[in-house]
């Protein structure tokens, strides 16, 4: 059984100060009525890791990052190391698409980041998905297949907990479209499980999360997460208002 994890990726929004209050109500209501079997995550900007890290000390919400340097120290300015980031975080986002079209990432710099996140004990939520012209030119399986293998290549994992894929179709991202849920299930049967299989054997591949990610809304969620292929889901603007937020998580109650 793999748990439900929805994550939150606040991208570049909200200061220090309006972090704390969003993450105030997302705690109250946690607290309040609890949903059970469904790991919570925060992605905030780095510059509120360490004011939310105090905050959600004793709750069952998760900190996570949304980038990470593939060094580990040194002269790199500007750069957040994962030494840094594991005094705050258990998770780290890696290879969005958003790194990826608008500063450049490469596979192969994305499989260095997932391997310094690994060494670090650190989760990588690794990001994947197709373009609406790669998808247009019937290309998705290949170019997101491609990805996992070069993203994870040579990666040392020996258990399913280490890992979790987000399959975000970039023409799905802040747009208001979605892909079907059972497109996405069929996407992830036919490629992604199929490259962790191959990469890691059979019994971690069936154990890694993979959430679906793009323009999750509460009254659009329970579909995905009612597919046996999708665990739960990235979630970009719908994360910043704590109503909305909620009833995504409590869409994937009963769903794991
Ligand atoms: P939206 O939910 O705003 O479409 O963003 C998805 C995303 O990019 C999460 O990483």
């Amino acid at each position: 059984m793999r748990t439900a994890l929805i994550a939150g990726n606040w991208k570049m929004h909200l200061t220090e100060k309006q972090a704390v209050t969003l993450t105030r109500k997302l705690l109250w209501v946690q607290n309040q009525m609890p949903v059970r079997g469904v790991e919570v995550l925060l992605c905030p900007p780095f510059t509120a890791l360490s004011q939310l890290h105090k905050l959600l000390v004793g709750s069952t919400i998760k900190l996570g990052a949304q980038n990470m340097s593939a060094e580990v120290e040194g002269a790199f300015t500007g750069e957040i190391s994962p030494l840094m980031l594991a005094e705050f975080c258990s998770y780290v986002i890696v290879g969005h698409s958003e790194r990826r079209a608008i500063f450049g990432e490469t596979d192969a710099l994305i499989n260095r980041k997932v391997k310094n996140a690994i060494t670090h004990s650190l989760i990588p939520i690794l990001c994947v998905g197709e373009t609406l012209a790669e998808k247009e030119s019937g290309k998705a399986h290949q170019v997101v297949y491609a990805q996992m293998i070069e993203g994870l290549k040579e990666v040392p994992i020996f258990s399913a907990n280490q890992l979790v894929v987000a399959y975000e179709p970039v023409w799905a991202i802040g747009t208001g479209w979605t892909a079907t849920p059972q497109e996405s299930n069929a996407l992830i049967a036919a490629t992604i499980r199929p490259a962790l299989v191959r990469l890691f054997g059979e019994q971690v591949a069936n154990g890694v999360s993979v959430l679906y990610g793009g323009s999750v809304k509460p009254d659009n969620a329970r579909g995905f997460f009612q597919q046996p292929e999708i665990d739960g889901a990235l979630v970009g603007g719908a994360s910043l208002d704590a109503d909305s937020f909620r009833g995504i998580i409590e869409a994937a109650r009963n769903c794991s």
